[in-house]
């Protein structure tokens, strides 16, 4: 089971986007998905048209130490995908989380899971504990990247603090988090400035790179309102086109990783 975060303190740059599209992606490509939504504001959740009225969610399975996998998880639409939702009573599941092993809950909770190929967690746009849950049941991230003006401002501070929480946290646990892919959103390749921003990112992160990029559009945002993902949305659309071709480079390179 291959455990990866979908993470930049950036809010905006498309992570709830790629969780879902990534995920839906590998479930359509016949592979065992289970998406799990670490943010408050349940994007990976209602992109899914999954509800969380009278069901219990990633909040309670924090909280709650009788609270298991089973009583959270739902299926969603997609054959082969399940998601363990979540919406705003996260964002008081900080305060109300027992203090002892704050940052190892979510990672103690998800040791009885099994069966399914890829784990992918959703999440938040700060470094709290959310985050933290996250880094240390994740092996590897996806750091989705926009190509605007500001987008590199902030990634130095986020590489630092994926360096501290394996230092100071994963290390307890022996457990490690690093960027495996960079993935270049909103792309415009008609600007001289996209461009600019995109050679920036290769010096940066060389072969993480996809080379895939997501292109800027609107079906994306319409597919999320919609409760479907893009694929099942509008699948001629450059954004279904972009999401396909992520989906195989990312199955290529997990090849790749095993051989
Ligand atoms: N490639 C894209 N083109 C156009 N709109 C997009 C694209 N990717 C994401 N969006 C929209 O932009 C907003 C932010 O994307 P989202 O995936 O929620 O970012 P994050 O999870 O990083 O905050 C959402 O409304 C989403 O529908
Ligand atoms: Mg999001």
């Amino acid at each position: 089971m291959k455990k990866l975060v979908i993470a930049n303190q950036k809010g905006g740059v498309g992570k709830s986007t790629t969780a879902i599209n990534l995920a839906a992606g590998l479930a359509h490509k016949g592979k065992k998905v289970l998406l799990i939504d670490m943010d408050p504001q349940g994007h990976a959740s209602l992109g899914l048209g999954i509800g969380t009225e009278d069901q219990q969610t990633v909040a309670d399975l924090l909280i709650e130490d009788k609270c298991s996998i089973k009583d959270v998880l739902q299926q969603t639409y997609i054959p082969k995908l399940d998601i363990i939702p979540s919406d705003i009573s996260l964002a008081g599941a900080e305060l109300k989380m027992p203090q002892m092993g704050r940052e190892f809950r979510l990672r103690k909770k998800l040791s009885e899971v099994s069966g399914y190929d890829f784990l992918i967690i959703d999440s938040p746009p700060t470094f709290g504990t959310l985050a933290i849950n996250s880094f240390v049941v994740a092996e590897e991230i996806l750091l989705p990247i926009e190509l605007s003006f500001f987008s590199l401002a902030g990634i130095n501070n986020f590489m630092d603090s994926i360096s501290y929480i394996n230092e100071n946290v994963g290390s307890m646990v022996k457990h490690n988090v690093e960027i495996s892919g960079v993935l270049i959103t909103f792309f415009d390749t008609r600007t001289k400035l996209a461009r600019q921003i995109h050679s920036k990112i290769e010096e940066l992160f060389g072969r993480k790179v996809f080379n895939t990029s997501i292109p800027q559009n609107i079906k994306l945002k319409e597919s999320q309102a919609a409760g479907k993902s893009i694929y099942d949305y509008d699948s001629n659309c450059s954004g279904a086109l972009a999401y396909q071709n992520l989906t195989q480079e990312f199955l290529k390179r997990c090849k790749h990783a095993r051989n």
